[in-house]
């Protein structure tokens, strides 16, 4: 008689599929993506583009092969008219992670590809939405402040262009390669809540717009992207150093979650921290601002004397593009121009070799109850 199967809250530790793509190494503390250590790529001065060769291509691309990439993302770097048309008539309050979501969906309808689920097709899809997930980050939010749109520029790279586009000023040396170092570290992370959530949507066959529409939203709420948003407006709540020891240990003691704390996998850090923090003192550096540095720093004393719980990406990463003068609801939409490598790459091995995710649950609602006709009840 075959055993039944446990029931794990929160699918914690349930291995719930197989993939190539990456892998977080818990004893070692290191995230393996597709053989090689992530903090290898940050180090070695990688790209963001290179890195999402590898988790399109299997490996890293040699020189020609970059180029190509490179070539077919700036070729790409447009909005179909109808999309352009719906984050323009959009009402200027949306949160940019609502708009963003609708962007990715209506660029499905607008890919003369979008219900071809070869390969091929969704490669080339994927090529198209890493190109244009960041001209819909930026003209949502350069509708919304009520500025003319910014057009791409050919000569920059998806960091460098990303900021440009923002701004409308050539972006700090500084600057590109803390917001590069940041995009390979959340480019891919497993079978994270976003990436399963995209998964389960390829697995009965929709198609990749649909299923990188299921990442975004996903990503959005606050325990998963959208803790990079709160971490900051947590920080900014703080206000000084000198308060956030005592701000820390309240919100302990009335069990509130404090952001950009804490993770499902890791529990002795999060190996993408401390390459963040790199990053960001290339922005305190050139700042000369470092209190939010400070607050995290003395969040995360606190927050490992009292509960052991150290700080994940998100909370460098806010301070970081808070330094960069990044509006903060724009921080979980970066995060997707980013995460969008690692979700195609996921949906691509998906459909590549698909069975339907279907799982089961334990029901624990009522049976045998006696239906009566709507006027007898
Ligand atoms: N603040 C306070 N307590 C925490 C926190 C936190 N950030 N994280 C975990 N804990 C406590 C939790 O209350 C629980 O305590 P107890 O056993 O006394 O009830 C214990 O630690 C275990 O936590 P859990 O909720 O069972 O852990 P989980 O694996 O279900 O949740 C998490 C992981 C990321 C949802 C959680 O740590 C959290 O809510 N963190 C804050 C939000 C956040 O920063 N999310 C970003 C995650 S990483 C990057 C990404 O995906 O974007």
């Amino acid at each position: 008689m075959s055993e039944a199967p446990t029931y794990s809250p929160g699918l914690a530790g349930v291995i719930a599929g197989e993939s190539a793509i990456s892998c977080i190494d818990v004893e070692r503390n290191k995230l393996n993506m597709r053989g090689y250590d992530l903090v290898d790529l940050t180090e070695g001065g990688a790209s963001f583009e290179e890195v999402a060769y590898l988790l399109l291509h299997d490996d890293l691309p040699n020189a020609g092969q970059l180029a190509a990439f490179c070539d077919a993302l700036t070729v790409e770097r447009h909005l179909p008219d109808p999309v352009v048309q719906m984050i323009n008539a959009a009402p200027k309050s949306a949160h940019p992670m609502a708009l963003l979501r609708t962007a990715v969906s209506s660029l499905g309808y607008c890919d003369i590809e979008a219900e071809d689920n070869s390969h091929e097709a969704n490669v080339r899809k994927a090529v198209r939405l890493l190109a244009k997930v960041p001209l819909a980050i930026a003209a949502g939010h350069r509708n919304a402040q009520g500025l003319e749109p910014v057009e791409p520029r050919d000569d920059l790279g998806l960091a460098a262009n990303l900021l440009y586009m923002l701004r409308g000023d050539d972006p700090q040396p500084y600057a590109v390669d803390a917001m590069n170092v940041s995009l390979i570290l959340y480019s891919e992370h497993g079978y994270n809540a976003s990436t399963f959530a995209a998964r389960v949507a390829a697995s009965t066959l929709a198609d990749m717009h649909a299923a990188i529409t299921v990442g975004v939203a996903t990503l959005g709420g606050p325990l998963h992207g959208g803790a990079n948003e709160a971490a900051m407006e947590m920080m900014l709540e703080i206000g000084t150093p000198d308060n956030a020891r005592a701000w820390v240990m309240d919100a302990l003691e009335s069990k509130r979650k404090i952001m950009g704390f804490g993770h499902r996998e890791y529990k002795s850090g999060d190996s993408r921290v401390p390459a963040m923090k790199q990053a960001g003192q290339l922005v305190l550096e050139a700042t000369g601002e470092d209190r939010w540095r400070q607050i995290a720093e003395i969040a995360e004393e606190t927050m490992l004397s009292e509960k052991g719980i150290f700080p994940n990406l998100d909370l460098p990463c806010a301070y970081t593009y808070y330094g960069l003068d990044i509006p903060i609801p724009l921080f979980t939409p970066i995060f997707v121009a980013s995460r969008v490598s690692g979700w195609a790459a996921h949906v691509i091995e998906q459909q590549d070799n698909n069975r339907l995710i279907r799982p089961n649950h334990n029901y624990t609602g009522p049976v045998g109850r006696t239906f009566k006709p709507v006027d007898q009840r």
